[in-house]
């Protein structure tokens, strides 16, 4: 009954990036660029596959949501970071904190399972083109999507719930710069073994269940391209799924540095850093692999942004 007196944490207060003023400035114009690049970036492509019937596939569904996730998961942490860039006391409220950690574990989950949703979608298409429309009907699309973002809630509610059930007495600043689960585990003062546990499994089983499905859908993506006789085709078929292909890399390479964290090295540096690039980079990259690769995504903006103020009657001649 030791604990019964302890004062519980109310608030958080962040230890940031760095306190060296010559560092903060390009730091806070970098990060700002790259927040600013994603949210255009990724407005852009929700926009021109809403707006562009030739988009309207279950592909393109697929990729506006992921577009969308990205836009939300860099928005939960940028604003609050950039502005508390120059604050010399970072804080945020317990609350805040728990909200925080939850939705950038939702919208990072969503990320995992659309990928994985993209990866099976790519793998009907190529494999069997003339299922496909069976396969992934618009129903069984839109049922895809809406799984996805149950499973993204309840995972993540799961992972907020292991580390904010526990109780936080003792030290409250974070070393990162915004509430990520692990350093806030090693802040409680419960017992966090449990917690942890359940965590890593549901993280450990959920991820190679993700990983193993789109690594098949490859495996047989790349069996079916190699049996079609001429180069052309065979460059058709995998320019579809080049820029998912580019993106699972990405998303994947960077979350795997993160766990395999050289020993050596600041690992406290390493995770911020890594850290910027799971909720800054990759966000701001996708957009601009799927719309740089993309021809269609290309022809589409093209035609949005030139054809149509030239010729505003043109859809209505059509
Ligand atoms: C997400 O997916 C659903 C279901 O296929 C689709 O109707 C919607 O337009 C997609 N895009 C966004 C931005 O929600």
């Amino acid at each position: 009954m030791e604990g019964r007196n302890l004062t519980l944490v109310v608030e958080f207060f962040f230890v940031g990036f760095t306190n060296n003023l010559s560092l903060q400035v390009p730091l806070f114009v970098l990060f700002l660029l790259f927040y600013v690049i994603s949210l255009l970036g990724n407005i852009s492509i929700i926009v021109l596959i809403v707006a562009e019937p030739r988009l309207h596939t279950p592909m393109y569904f697929f990729l506006s949501n992921l577009s969308l996730s990205d836009f939300c998961y860099s928005s939960v942490i940028a604003p609050k970071m950039l502005a508390d860039f120059f604050a010399s006391q970072k804080v945020i409220s317990f609350i805040g904190c728990a909200a925080q950690s939850y939705f950038f574990t939702v919208f990072g989950t969503i990320e995992a399972y659309m990928l994985a949703a993209m990866a099976y979608d790519r793998y009907a298409a190529i494999c069997h083109p003339l299922l496909y429309p069976v396969i992934i009907s618009s129903n069984v699309c839109i049922q895809m999507v809406v799984t996805v973002y149950m499973g993204a809630f309840l995972t993540a509610a799961v992972y907020t719930w292991c580390v904010f059930h526990t109780s936080f007495c003792g030290p409250n600043v974070i070393d990162h710069f915004y509430c990520d689960l692990l350093p806030l585990m090693k802040l409680s003062c419960s017992d966090t073994f449990v917690g942890k546990t359940v965590i890593f499994s549901v993280v450990f089983s959920l991820g190679i269940a993700c990983i193993l499905v789109t690594i098949m859908s490859y495996v047989y993506i790349i069996l079916a391209v190699l049996r079609i006789p001429s180069n052309m085709g065979r460059a058709k078929a995998f320019s579809t799924c080049g820029s998912h292909l580019m993106v699972v890399g990405l998303f994947y390479g960077t979350s795997l540095f993160i766990y395999l964290q050289l020993p050596s090295g600041d690992a406290v540096v390493q995770n911020k850093v890594f850290s910027v690039f799971y909720t800054l980079v990759n966000p701001m990259v996708n957009p601009l692999i799927y719309s740089l690769r993309n021809q269609e995504v290309k022809r589409a903006l093209w035609k949005r942004t030139f054809s149509q103020r030239k010729f505003p009657l043109a859809k209505l001649v059509k």
